[in-house]
């Protein structure tokens, strides 16, 4: 992990916040390669889970109506057990204490050197607090929300009735989630500003567990077409004890993080049955009730949620894509980031060998026609060897090199990423070359 924060701030993947000024605790900003992974990774989302029939999408606001986080059980129940040490200050989540260090040397579980004083636990909410308007008061307290599902379920008549959406049918948004979460960590893997990618999909009651099953399916093949390895992911089972307040039955997506970290949860994929819309129509006096024409039936539908983590899911690429190998020949190895062509941020790189004899011209030529149709970089700095070492570590699968002989007969030299093959290639057969190959 070390390695891989290293090369993401060097490489403008990803900044630690407000940096110049100390940063600030577990928020992270996207450089210039970061947002093109991010974005890639949430079109695949968006691409498989709303163009489709049976999907539509949504964009709600953060800022709802208070009453939506007492309905949806938030403002009672989102809490965490907070212990402080009123020795070395460190504060912990109670029910976590067996995987806490405390600051004290030898490391140990908080609680175990003898001059340990842990107070009693205490509820914490997760909950960012705002203010609407001009008054600082209780009465003008807004939250940031904690999930975007919420904004799903009080839209589902609106959208339901707008569209013309027969259940079963779902509603998916990309967006940010903010929790004040009190022990975030391990890079981007739990912060306290995040991006979610939510599907809510509506059922008839008695139909749950059948989509339950296809949806977990779904979503455990989408991580497998990322290119994260099967070996890497398995699915963990929410026993009663573990089940959210809402949710009937929930399976996690999880992958292998390696080292202290491990098997964590990247997605959730949760039978809600009818827990919110019941909630959002005690609590808004409105009916939320589906009435099935041909039928004659009315009820309030059930639902299967799809919820992962946009941040998680690109640490879990770099973590899967990162390695370091040797290279025949030579004496330093090289760093590659493997990630599968369709999410690398730049498709590829073009050279000149030389600034000279027309190449650096004719090079840029063809980034300009590339650039139509895929993120470019060109490069004439340093030797061939070391532009391909910068372009390994950043996961660019293809590399373009104009040499002497491209000003003769319009042909490049394609290197490709993992195989190191190297072909020749038509400037007029290029476009289509690479496009076939990034998938
Ligand atoms: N609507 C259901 C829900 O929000 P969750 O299990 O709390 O369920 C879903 O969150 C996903 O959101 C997680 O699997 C994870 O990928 C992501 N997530 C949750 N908290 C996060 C945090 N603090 N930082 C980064 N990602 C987080």
């Amino acid at each position: 992990m070390d390695k891989l924060v290293s090369l993401c701030k060097r490489r403008g993947f990803i900044f630690q916040s407000s940096e110049i000024y100390g940063g600030t605790g577990s928020v992270w900003d996207y450089g210039p390669l970061g947002v093109e992974l991010k974005r890639n990774v949430k079109e695949r989302w968006w691409n498989s889970m709303v163009r489709r029939d049976d999907v539509v999408g949504l964009d709600a606001s953060i800022l709802m109506n208070p009453r939506v986080w007492e309905a949806s059980g938030h403002v009672g129940g989102f809490v965490d057990p907070l212990v402080d040490c009123r020795v070395c200050k460190g504060r912990f989540r109670a029910d976590k204490l067996e995987d806490a260090r405390c600051p004290q040397k030898p490391s140990k579980q908080p609680g175990q050197h003898d001059a340990c004083q842990l107070t009693e636990p205490r509820q914490f909410n997760l909950m960012f607090k705002t203010f609407m308007g001009p008054l600082e008061e209780s009465a003008s307290t807004v939250y940031l929300r904690p999930e975007t599902a919420q904004g799903i379920f009080v839209n589902f008549l609106n959208v339901q009735q707008s569209m013309r959406q027969k259940v079963p049918f779902g509603i998916a948004q990309i967006g940010k989630a903010f929790r004040n979460e009190i022990t975030p960590g391990n890079f981007i893997f739990r912060t306290r500003e995040f991006e979610q990618m939510e599907m809510q999909f509506f059922v008839e009651p008695g139909t749950d567990m059948e989509w339950f099953e296809k949806w977990k399916a779904a979503r455990m093949q989408w991580h497998l077409d990322l290119g994260l390895s099967t070996e890497r992911l398995k699915f963990h089972q929410h026993t009663a004890g573990e089940l959210a307040h809402y949710a009937r039955a929930a399976f996690d997506v999880t992958f292998d993080f390696g080292g202290t970290l491990g098997f964590q949860e990247i997605e959730g994929v949760h039978n809600r049955a009818d827990f919110d819309l019941t909630q959002h129509q005690t609590f808004s006096g409105k009916k939320l009730e589906y009435f099935d024409q041909p039928n004659n039936k009315r009820y309030v539908p059930y639902v299967v949620e799809t919820s992962v983590g946009a941040d998680r899911v690109t640490l879990a690429i770099l973590v899967n894509a990162y390695r370091e190998e040797a290279v025949e020949g030579e004496d330093e190895g090289r760093v590659v980031l493997g990630i599968a062509p369709s999410l690398a941020p730049i498709k590829a790189a073009v050279f000149p060998l030389t600034k000279k004899d027309g190449q650096p011209e004719m090079a840029r030529r063809i980034v300009d026609d590339l650039r139509t149709a895929m993120t470019v970089d060109y490069d004439e700095a340093g030797s061939i060897g070391k532009r391909y070492r910068r372009q390994d570590e950043v996961g660019t699968p293809f590399c373009v090199t104009i040499d002497p002989q491209s000003a003769g007969d319009d042909t490049v030299t394609v290197r490709e990423r993992d195989s190191l093959a190297q072909e020749r290639v038509s400037t007029s057969q290029l476009r289509a070359y690479l496009a076939a190959r990034l998938v």
